[in-house]
C-alpha cells in the first residue's frame, strides 16, 4: 500500500512537528502539502521540502488526509469553507473541537478522527489519544495511527467522552510536571543552592524518575515505596505532602482539567 499523501490546514508548531516526524522516519515530502495564510509559517514548512499553498482548498487537492491543524477558535469557520471529498479522512488535533462539530460543519458521511496529543511531540515524545467515527475504515485508521506515531507513542478510546479525562491527564499534564519542577527549584533556592544548580538537579531528577517508570514498567506507587526508607529522608518530605493532602489535591486539580475541557466544547 502506497502512503497516503496528507495535506495539513495550519502550518503552525504541531504540524511541523507531525510533518519534520514524518520525513525523519522516511516519508517523502513530496506526499505533503500544507496551507498556511502566514508566510513565515509557509516558508518554515517549505524548508522541510514540502509543497505550501496560502489557500486551504489547494493544499486539499489528491490528499488522502486531510489535518486540522489550527487553533480551535478558527476550526469552524477553516472547516466550514474546505471542499472536502467524501472519501478524505479528516483528522483534527484541535482542543475541544468534537466530532459532532465537525461533522456538523462537514457531510454526514466524512471519515473522522479527533485527536489528543500534548506538547512533548514537538521532541517527537509525546502521547496522543484517538478517537475514531463510524465513517472511518480499518486502512484509514492504520494511516491515522501511523501519522500520529511520527510524534510519539498513540493509544485508541472507543468513547469520546474519554478525550476529556485524557485533556486533564496528558493534555494538559506537562504543566504538572513542570508546576513541580518550579516549586522544586524554589525549594533548593530556598534551602541554599544556586538557581542554576537547583534547576539542573531537579529537571534531570524528573528526566531519571520518568524513565525509571518507563523503563521498569513499575506503578509509580511502588518506585515510591521502594525509595522511602523508615525514619528516612524522603519519609519525612512524603509525610509532609500527605498531611496536606496533596493527593486528593491533584485528583480535584484535574476533575476541573476535565471539566474545562467539557465546557469549552460546548463555547464552540
Ligand atoms: N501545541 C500543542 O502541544 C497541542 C497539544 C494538543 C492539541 N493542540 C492543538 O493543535 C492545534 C494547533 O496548535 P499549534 O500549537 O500548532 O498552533 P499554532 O502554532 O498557532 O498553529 C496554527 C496555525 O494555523 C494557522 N492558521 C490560522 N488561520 C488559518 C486558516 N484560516 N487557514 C489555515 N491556517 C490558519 C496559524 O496562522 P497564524 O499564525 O497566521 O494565525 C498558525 O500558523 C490547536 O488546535 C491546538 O488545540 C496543540
Amino acid at each position: 500500500m502506497s502512503d497516503p499523501s496528507i495535506a495539513f490546514i495550519g502550518a503552525g508548531n504541531m504540524a511541523h512537528a507531525l510533518i519534520s516526524g514524518l520525513i525523519d522516519a522516511g516519508r517523502d515530502p513530496q506526499g505533503l502539502h500544507a496551507s498556511d495564510p502566514d508566510e513565515g509559517q509557509r516558508n518554515n514548512i517549505r524548508a522541510l521540502g514540502v509543497r505550501v499553498f496560502e489557500n486551504n482548498n489547494a493544499a486539499l487537492e489528491g490528499a488522502d488526509i486531510v489535518l486540522l491543524a489550527v487553533k480551535p477558535q478558527a476550526a469552524r469557520s477553516v472547516v466550514q469553507a474546505l471542499e472536502l471529498r467524501h472519501s478524505q479522512l479528516l483528522i483534527s488535533i484541535c482542543a475541544g473541537v468534537a466530532v459532532r462539530h465537525l461533522r456538523e460543519w462537514t457531510q454526514a458521511t466524512q471519515p473522522i478522527v479527533r485527536c489528543m496529543p500534548n506538547t512533548p511531540a514537538l521532541l517527537r515524545a509525546g502521547i496522543t489519544a484517538l478517537c475514531a467515527n463510524e465513517q472511518v475504515s480499518d486502512a484509514q485508521r492504520s494511516q491515522a495511527q501511523m501519522l500520529l506515531s511520527a510524534v510519539g507513542r498513540v493509544v485508541w478510546v472507543n468513547e469520546e467522552a474519554d478525550l476529556d479525562a485524557i485533556t486533564a491527564v496528558s493534555g494538559s499534564g506537562p504543566a504538572y510536571f513542570f508546576y513541580l519542577m518550579d516549586a522544586m527549584i524554589d525549594a533548593g533556592v530556598r534551602l541554599g543552592l544556586p538557581a542554576d544548580l537547583a534547576a539542573t538537579l531537579t529537571v534531570e531528577t524528573a528526566l531519571g524518575a520518568a524513565r525509571m517508570a518507563t523503563e521498569t514498567k513499575t506503578p509509580p506507587g511502588i518506585l515510591r515505596a521502594n525509595v522511602t526508607s523508615p525514619g528516612g529522608t524522603t519519609e519525612a518530605a512524603l509525610k509532609s505532602l500527605d498531611e496536606a493532602h496533596t493527593h486528593e489535591h491533584v485528583v480535584s486539580a484535574l476533575r476541573e482539567a476535565a471539566l474545562r475541557a467539557r465546557t469549552l466544547a460546548e463555547e464552540l
